[in-house]
């Protein structure tokens, strides 16, 4: 029987076995990541290897370096991983890896790994959307959250309304039709001289100020679900650089705070709307700006007055990690084929 009858074959016997053991892997940024987690929800080992200090340097992720060091360290964090869970090779009954969206060079490190590992092994490999495992890193939070819901999705790539039907069917709502809200977090951070990655540093010099700078009149996506950030990023860089070129002084946490109320604002009335028009009772954060305190209580504040739930994953699974990975790869386990080895990285990857 050749690898591909016989891994689906493996998928059938494994939807019937009551511990399934995931390996999986995240390489699609400037975050290596190796997990190993039980039936989607229970993370045995999560080891992340940050980049951010490498990028640092350069202001932001320089790709050719991100996928070198990807090579460094994919290994020794797979070994990590396994002793950690305490764990062996034998204890694994499939490999999950993130196979889009993200930078090629940096995908095709953890595909290539996923591969050899499930060839070595015979295992079935299962590919996932990074954006699907974003959301699913609330169920390892929340263990009786199911689906359907409602997720605002923020990260540094992608901004989007997403509407879960179920674990492995998804609707895009609205998305950003320029930027990401990270994107834009990241970029003003930068023309405030904050360091890459500068959303937290935004949110950490914005708490306790008042915002009071209006930098755009109106959302130009106004009526729609989707979004722009791009307007908004340019009037604060337009403003940073008028009141240097006039050697007048930045009033950089006032800045902060005022760029980071209009961009959460925006995102929250839409979200809230789309909740309410869809009929959604539950409403979940995912993605690296998930972690934005102002979002979170500004989202806490209004989503009780509208009488919905509101779920955030902790910090550490907002921003990228393998064990959100393994979760939606157990879930796509138990409804559709593994993937075939002929399978290649994805820069861009429809939900
Ligand atoms: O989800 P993520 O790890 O990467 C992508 O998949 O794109 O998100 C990283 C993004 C960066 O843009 C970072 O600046 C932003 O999340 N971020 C924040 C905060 N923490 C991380 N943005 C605003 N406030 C924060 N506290
Ligand atoms: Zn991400």
């Amino acid at each position: 029987m050749d690898y591909i009858e016989r891994m689906k074959q493996k998928c059938v016997a494994l939807r019937k076995q009551k511990k399934v053991k995931i390996l999986a892997i995240e390489s699609s940024c400037d975050e290596t990541s190796v997990a190993i987690v039980e039936n989607g929800r229970k993370v045995l080992s999560n080891i992340i290897s940050s980049q951010i200090d490498i990028h640092r340097h350069f202001g932001g992720v320089v790709p050719e370096v991100a996928s070198r060091n990807h090579i460094l360290n994919i290994i020794p964090l797979v070994d990590q991983a396994l002793s950690s869970a305490k764990c062996t090779l034998n204890d694994i009954d499939a490999i999950g890896v993130t196979q889009g969206a993200g930078l090629v060079g940096a995908l095709l490190v953890g595909l290539t790994t996923a591969k050899a590992l499930s060839f070595a092994l015979d295992l079935p490999l299962i590919n996932v959307n990074h954006i699907q495992g974003h959301i699913a890193a609330n169920y390892i939070a929340f263990p009786t959250l199911v689906p359907p819901f409602m997720c605002l999705l923020t990260s540094g790539g992608h901004t989007a309304i997403i509407k879960v039907d179920d674990y492995v069917h998804f609707k895009l709502i609205g998305t950003t039709q320029d930027d990401a809200i990270g994107e834009a977090f990241d970029k003003v951070a930068r023309v405030l001289g904050l360091e890459y990655p500068g959303g937290a540093k935004i949110d950490k010099l914005a708490t306790g100020v008042e915002p009071k700078i209006k930098f755009i009149q109106h959302d130009i996506m106004s009526g729609s679900y989707d979004i722009s950030y791009s307007g908004l990023k340019t009037a604060v860089i337009n403003y940073v650089h008028k009141l240097e070129q006039n050697k007048e002084k930045l009033d950089v946490p006032q800045i902060c705070a005022s760029f980071q109320a209009e961009a959460v604002d925006m995102l929250v009335s839409k979200v809230l709307r789309a909740c309410e028009d869809f009929g959604e009772k539950k409403l979940v954060l995912a993605g690296g700006v998930a972690a934005n305190s102002y979002l979170r209580a500004s989202l806490d504040k209004l989503s009780k007055k509208a009488g919905i739930e509101l779920f955030y994953p902790p910090k550490e699974f907002c921003t990228d990690n393998a064990a959100m990975i393994g979760s939606i790869a157990y879930y796509q386990l138990l409804s559709s084929d593994p993937a075939d080895l002929s399978i290649s990285a994805l820069a861009n990857i429809p939900l």
